[in-house]
């Protein structure tokens, strides 16, 4: 017992201090464009084990779009963007996450950064949540994600299908319906005056 009470702050410390886990509260936005974490493990040069999954190949603005860490091996750490396919540069944000999971704010962004708060395993085939930017969004996007299995092992650069920017569609119809509607409307009013 003693000896537990003795060597247990010894041994926080040391996980505390280990590399990949240097963030057990989630990626600071300081490593919002790296997405690496800061310390002196190197990412791991094998295939990775998680893909990240979409099962979309277009996107709408204002579209909410699912997207998957796969698996057969849980993770601790996560970090995970949308981003312009050619560039490090944000899409969109993301909300409804899992739990022990949270957004930050990169850059001039709101919620649009996905990481962990707390080093817990993850559960398989975790969902989350992105919603496209309701206008000007990029012709091309993809996630990217870098993902912590364990204390001395993490994976960069794991990247989505690409998503292709569809301005066709649902939405803008709608806002034609409603403009038409407004006219008419008007023309009604105008007519029996
Ligand atoms: C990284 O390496 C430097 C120099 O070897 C050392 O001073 C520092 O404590 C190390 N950092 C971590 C997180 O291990
Ligand atoms: C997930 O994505 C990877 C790589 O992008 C792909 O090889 C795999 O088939 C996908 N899995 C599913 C179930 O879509
Ligand atoms: C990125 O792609 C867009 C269009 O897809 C293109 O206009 C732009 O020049 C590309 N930028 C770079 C740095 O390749
Ligand atoms: C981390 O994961 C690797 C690869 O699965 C494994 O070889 C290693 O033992 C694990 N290390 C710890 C500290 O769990």
């Amino acid at each position: 017992m003693e000896l537990v009470t003795k060597t247990s702050p010894c041994f926080l410390m040391l996980y505390w201090v280990t590399p990949a886990l240097s963030y057990p509260t989630g990626a600071p936005v300081n490593a919002c464009v790296s997405m690496t974490p800061n310390h002196n493990t190197s990412a791991s040069d094998t295939d990775s084990p998680y893909t990240v999954n979409i099962t979309e190949a277009a996107y709408k603005h204002g579209q909410m779009i699912k997207v998957k860490i796969m698996s057969s091996e849980p993770y601790r750490g996560i970090f995970l963007q949308a981003r312009h396919y050619n560039s490090s540069t944000i899409a969109g944000s993301w909300k409804d996450l899992p739990a022990n999971i949270q957004t930050i704010n990169c850059g001039s962004g709101t919620s649009n950064a996905v990481t962990h708060t707390s080093r817990t395993e993850k559960p398989l085939g975790l969902v989350y949540t992105w919603i496209a930017p309701s206008s000007n969004g990029p012709e091309k996007i993809v996630f990217q994600a870098t993902v912590v299995k364990n204390k001395t092992i993490f994976w960069t650069n794991i990247r989505s299908s690409e998503l292709q920017l569809d301005t066709s569609g649902a939405a803008s119809g709608l806002k034609m319906s409603v403009s038409t509607l407004m006219l008419l409307l008007v023309l009604v009013v105008i007519n029996s005056v």
